[in-house]
């Protein structure tokens, strides 16, 4: 099968092959608008659409279907998962985890009568996060270093590091490794757990949890 755009451009044809001019993958379906900027090894699939200003770092998958607006930033090794739409306004640091289907907003308070593109909100999700599919991020809020949120939650508010978040609204129930794994730690009150499989000792003082980096000997 063999489709055209209206600018001639074909698409519904599988290559496989980087392009021959960059270093990074585009699929034949996918639009990336010019001057969007895109980092070494990055993989843009099937129908996805990259707007002209966006940047997106080294090492990134965008699945199919994904859209990436022009005021947006997306670090390195961050996998965007089939049917995600990040919005402007949206900032997500290195390796930070979207789960299919979740949803990112900017409007707060969106009306189609009230024109409302100057309030859009900004939306922070800093290193290493992953956000469970079909999650939803209100506008306006920070998601903590390598905080989970659950499959289906819906976050209201800034995220703490570490926090694992569940349900509508989301709660915080408890504290989840860089490694993935649940720390058994409660939310509040003061203890220490090293993760098995990488060492790094996690410290919880009052209602935040930190890691220390290893001092190697
Ligand atoms: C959060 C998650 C990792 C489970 O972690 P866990 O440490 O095994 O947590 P548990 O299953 O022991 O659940 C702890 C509590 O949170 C609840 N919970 C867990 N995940 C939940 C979710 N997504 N939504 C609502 N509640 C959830 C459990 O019911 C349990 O509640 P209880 O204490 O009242 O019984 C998993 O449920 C999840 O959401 N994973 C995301 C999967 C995903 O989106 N993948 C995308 C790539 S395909």
């Amino acid at each position: 099968m063999d489709y055209r755009t209206n600018s001639g451009r074909r698409i519904g044809q599988v290559d496989n092959s980087m392009k021959s001019d960059k270093n990074y993958f585009v699929h034949f379906s996918a639009i990336v608008d010019e001057g969007a900027e895109i980092g070494e090894g990055s993989r843009i699939w099937h129908f996805a659409h990259v707007c002209g200003g966006a940047r997106i770092g080294k090492g990134v998958s965008l699945g199919q279907n994904v859209f990436v607006g022009n005021k947006v930033v997306i670090g390195d090794k961050c996998k965007i998962q089939n049917n995600v739409s990040v919005y402007d306004n949206v900032t997500l640091e290195e390796g930070v985890f979207c789960g299919p289907s979740m949803v990112f907003t900017n409007v707060y308070n969106p009306r189609s009568l009230i024109e409302r593109k100057n309030e859009y909100r900004n939306t922070l999700v800093k290193r290493g996060v992953t956000l469970g599919a079909n999650c939803t991020i209100v506008c306006g809020v920070t998601v903590g270093e390598f905080a989970f949120i659950g499959a289906g939650a819906v976050i209201k508010g800034n995220v703490l590091p570490y926090a694992l978040m569940v349900g509508v609204p989301a709660r915080h129930v408890g504290w989840m490794s860089e490694y993935g794994e649940r720390i058994p730690l409660p939310i509040k009150g003061d203890g220490e757990y090293t993760c098995p499989h990488t060492g790094s000792l996690y410290i919880l003082v009052g209602s935040s949890l930190n890691k220390q980096e290893k001092i190697n000997d």
